[in-house]
């Protein structure tokens, strides 16, 4: 499916949960979440059911997200489930870890072939007052699970904050030389309330570039990072530019929300719903959220906040 300025669309991001065992101060509001009843959300049926109506439109690379998605019961359900479907080629999912010391494995027999962790800080007590409620040492697990499983290419997203992880910039991007990993820096989205950072901590990814006089380029994109390495890494250096560079140009996504909002943009508040309908249904659906998604989201600062309406744990990033 090609959307109004010639995109072709082949990646879903799907958030199987709007929950999460963490608090992570950028994603959830600070009035926390209300748990919303099951009716509400999508069944693993209806989960299925849309994601082979989006596979048959064109997509080929699924990324799981959530909230958490290893919360989610029946995770590894739904992982099976869409591996069966004929042309998702690739299954992503992207966790904070905390739940993969138990199941890295389950997750790579369910046939998940890719896996990105979160980890923005290596101090346990920033650790802990960002996430809330959080500790380093079951995230570091969680990598560590995810690569005696076997995955490869995993990717570590650290969130660039100023004033709170820019002096981590070394440390964080050195993981990339104990572990064959590659870490990538996310300029800080304003999703949340303004009441959760100051502006000065919506700092550029050139900030990386800065402190690492050494990286250098490898010339390639990979999705939506610019691609460097560290002598000697054994893996990259990613860096991801949503201010101060947008990607909207290449955007090959659309997003499934767990209430069965199809969103076509990470930035825009429309939504289509597909809760409920049958593969027809949801089929006008995808190719109305496709026709509908936006040229680019408008710029993002400190002060003019994201137009997505919702947080990031209801999106999944
Ligand atoms: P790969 O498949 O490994 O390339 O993963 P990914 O970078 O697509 O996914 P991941 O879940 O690791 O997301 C990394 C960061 O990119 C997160 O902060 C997301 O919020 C952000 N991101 C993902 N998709 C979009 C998008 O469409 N627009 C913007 N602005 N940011 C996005
Ligand atoms: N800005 C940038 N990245 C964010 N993420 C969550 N909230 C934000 C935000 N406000 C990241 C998470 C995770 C990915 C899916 O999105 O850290 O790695
Ligand atoms: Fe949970 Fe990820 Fe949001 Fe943190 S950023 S609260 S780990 S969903």
């Amino acid at each position: 499916m090609k959307d109004r300025f010639g995109r072709e669309i082949t990646y879903l991001r799907m958030s199987v949960t709007e929950l999460c065992n963490l608090r992570c101060r950028y994603c959830m509001p600070a009035e926390g979440i209300c748990k919303r009843s099951h009716d509400e959300m999508l069944s693993q049926e209806e989960t299925l059911l849309a994601l082979r109506v989006a596979a048959e439109l064109g997509v080929r690379k699924l990324r799981v997200t959530g909230g958490e998605p290893l919360v989610k019961p029946n995770i590894l359900d739904i992982c099976a489930g869409a591996a069966q479907i004929p042309g998702i080629e690739e299954i992503c999912l992207t966790t904070n870890g905390i739940l993969l010391p138990g199941l890295a494995k389950p997750l790579k027999q369910a046939g998940v072939s890719r896996l990105n962790i979160s980890l923005d800080t290596l101090d346990e007590r920033k650790y802990a007052w960002m996430t809330r409620v959080g500790a380093l040492d079951m995230a570091l697990k969680g990598i560590e699970a995810a690569l005696d499983a076997g995955f490869e290419h995993t990717k570590l997203n650290a969130v660039l904050i100023g004033g709170w992880n820019d002096d981590e910039i070394r440390p964080l991007a050195e993981l990339s030389l104990r572990w064959p990993v590659d870490v990538r820096f996310i300029e800080l989205m304003p999703m949340t309330d303004k009441a959760a950072f100051g502006p000065e901590a919506f700092i550029p990814c050139s900030r990386v570039l800065q402190a690492l006089p050494e990286l250098v380029s490898v010339g390639r994109s990979d999705g939506v990072a610019r691609m460097y390495r560290l002598p000697d890494a054994q893996g990259s250096i990613g860096l991801i530019s949503p201010l101060s560079a947008h990607f909207c140009a290449s955007c090959n996504r659309l997003r499934l929300l767990a209430d069965g909002r199809v969103k076509p943009c990470l930035h825009s508040a429309l939504e289509f719903p597909v809760k409920g309908l049958d593969y027809e249904g949801m089929r006008r659906q995808f190719l109305a959220a496709c026709a509908a998604k936006p040229e680019r989201h408008e710029e993002l600062s400190y002060t003019q906040r994201s137009g997505a309406n919702r947080s990031m744990n209801r999106i999944g990033g």
